[in-house]
This record gives structure tokens, sequence and C-alpha cells, in this order.
């Protein structure tokens, strides 16, 4: 049984330390303490260094690369948590991996995103706060409730300070269309939509265009960059149809693996704006790569979810 409205306790996995201590800054709290350390054979060691008993336990982990060590040890913190008798055990995943499969595209195909759901509940999760996942209809894959976020207003508000001239709000497939219309609506500006194809893992190809961009700026909005393809394909296409050469890419998840900096590194790029979901390698960035924080939100979900409020202002 779930027991809510204890103190509140915000906890941060490995993933994204630096998001969990801006929420905690944000909420006025402290990061709850625990040990979480490897094996030499690489297994997961968690333990909590306070009481947790009758407490909301928040929990930040993104499963983010390394997707599967952070899977994994967000599911050793949820079954620390419901042994050690917390109240209620929230994970707020900011970023949930394994989304992409989501339904079998051929047979003999597993469905992940239903298995990742299925193992956070069984872990000890009562709930789920997560930010734009990459089907909204993973939501029902729980049997617990799941707050989903979304960036779209952050970014539309981003983009309305701009003030960009003749702009068209760019969806790189038929996928994100609802999504991207609320954008365009927010901003005032008209939709073009891509028809992307992957005739193969990781490959992309953006063979048509719906909507008129010629001598617009574009603004490419999407959920996930992982290797930059879509986007570099969806990017060539606009400049087939006579955009102007100077597009904005807006994602919230940057995941940024393998080509994705070489990809996105392309003059008609004017800006690519990503959340800080994911911590961004430190190693590697572009001039003109911006990152928007989702901790005020998360944190006021957070706050709303432990006062039992609505957050439907959130999405606002
Ligand atoms: C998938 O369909 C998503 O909406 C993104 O378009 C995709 O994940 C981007 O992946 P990549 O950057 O590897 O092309």
């Amino acid at each position: 049984m779930v027991r809510r409205n204890g103190d509140i306790k915000l906890f941060s996995g490995t993933a994204n330390p630096h998001l969990a201590m801006k929420m905690a800054e944000y909420l006025g709290v402290p990061i709850g303490s625990l040990q979480i350390s490897r094996f030499t054979d690489g297994e997961t060691y968690v333990k909590f260094e306070e009481s947790v008993r009758g407490v909301d336990a928040f929990v930040v982990q993104p499963t983010c690369p390394p997707v599967d060590s952070n899977l994994v040890e967000l599911l050793i913190l949820m079954d620390a948590l419901r042994r050690a008798s917390a109240g209620s055990i929230t994970a707020v995943v900011p970023y949930y991996g394994y989304a992409r499969q989501d339904k079998k595209d051929a047979p003999r195909e597993a469905i992940t995103a239903k298995l990742v759901a299925d193992l956070l509940s069984t872990a000890g999760a009562s709930r789920i706060v997560t930010v734009d996942l990459h089907a909204g209809a993973i939501q029902g894959f729980f049997n617990i409730p799941v707050d989903h976020l979304t960036v779209i207003p952050l970014m539309s508000a981003y983009f309305k300070d701009k003030t960009l001239e003749n702009a068209v709000a760019v969806s790189v497939d038929e996928g994100r269309v609802k999504t991207v219309r609320q954008v365009s609506s927010r901003l005032n500006i008209p939709l073009a939509v891509g028809y992307k194809f992957r005739p193969e893992q990781d490959v992309s190809e953006v063979t048509h265009l719906a909507g008129d961009v010629e001598g617009k700026t574009p603004i490419i909005i999407e959920d996930i960059i992982s290797t930059g393809r879509s986007i570099c394909e969806c990017v060539d296409t606009l400049v087939k149809n006579g955009c102007k050469p100077e597009i904005y890419v807006a994602a919230t998840h940057g995941v940024l693996t393998g080509p994705a900096f070489d990809c996105l590194n392309r003059p008609e790029i004017k800006e690519i704006i990503v959340t800080d979901t994911i911590p961004l390698p430190q190693s590697r960035t572009l001039p003109n790569l911006k990152v928007l924080s989702v901790a005020p939100l998360l944190a006021e979900a957070v706050k709303c979810v432990h006062e039992d409020l609505s957050i439907t202002s959130l999405f606002h």
C-alpha cells in the first residue's frame, strides 16, 4: 500500500547528479545520503545511509547511456527503498530509455518499453515522473500513476522570446506531428512534416516533406537526438525545399551518441537546443549547443506529488 505525505526525501542515482542537485536547490531540500558502488564483477551495490521509513522518496535517475547499468541501478534503488519501508517511491526518470522499442515492428522482437515498465513496478516504484516519452502511449504500460511532463511550453517560450521572422515548425516524421503542432499553435507559425523511414537500425531517410518551407526559418522539434542522422536528413530535405539556411533544432533529450556531433556540425544549423534530462558529454560540444534546464519543471512536479496537488498547471 502506498502511504504518501510523509517527509519528502530526494535521492540521486549516478546518471545525472547535477540535475538532482538543481532540483534539490529549487525545492530547498538536501539530497539524501546513499552509497552506490560496483563490485569487481560489475554488479551494483546500493545502501541508503539514512532512514526512509514512511517517507515520500523520490529517486532521480534518467536511464540514459550507459542504459543497462543506469536502469539496473534504478531498479536496485527501488528495491532497497521498498525493503526499507519507504511510504511511497517515485522514480523520477527524466529520460526513459528503451522507449523506442514500444511495439513489435517485426516478428520475434521484444517490446522493451513495456518490459522496463514492468521491471520498475516490480522493483517497487509506486509512481513515475518522466519527460517527453518517445510515445505517450507508454504511460499505459504501467499500472501505477505516471506523470508525463513535457518541455513543449519551455521550448515554445524560448522561441517566442527570439521573435524569429517567417518561422515554420518542423516535425521530422509523422509520429511527432501532434507534439509539433502544439509548438506551431503556441508560436502561431505554420507546420511542415517530413516522411522518415529507417532502412536499418540507426539509419534514417527523410524522403518527402509536406508543407511550405521556402524562404522560411525552420524550427525542427524532436524528442530525441541520438546519432543525429534523422536531424541531418531533415536538414538536407529542408534545404532542398528552399528554406532559409538558418535552421533551429530543439530536442528534449540529447542522447548524442556516436556520430551525433559530426552530423550536427553543419553551417545551416544555427542553434541546437536540448535539455538537461541527460548530462552532455564533457569532452565534446558544439558552440551553438544550448541547454535548457528541466530542473524547475521536475521539482514542481515533485512538490505537487508530495503535496497531493494537481500538476495540470505545469503544462501551460
Ligand atoms: C525516433 O523516431 C525519434 O523520434 C528520433 O527521431 C530518433 O530517436 C532520433 O534518432 P537519431 O538521432 O539516431 O536519428
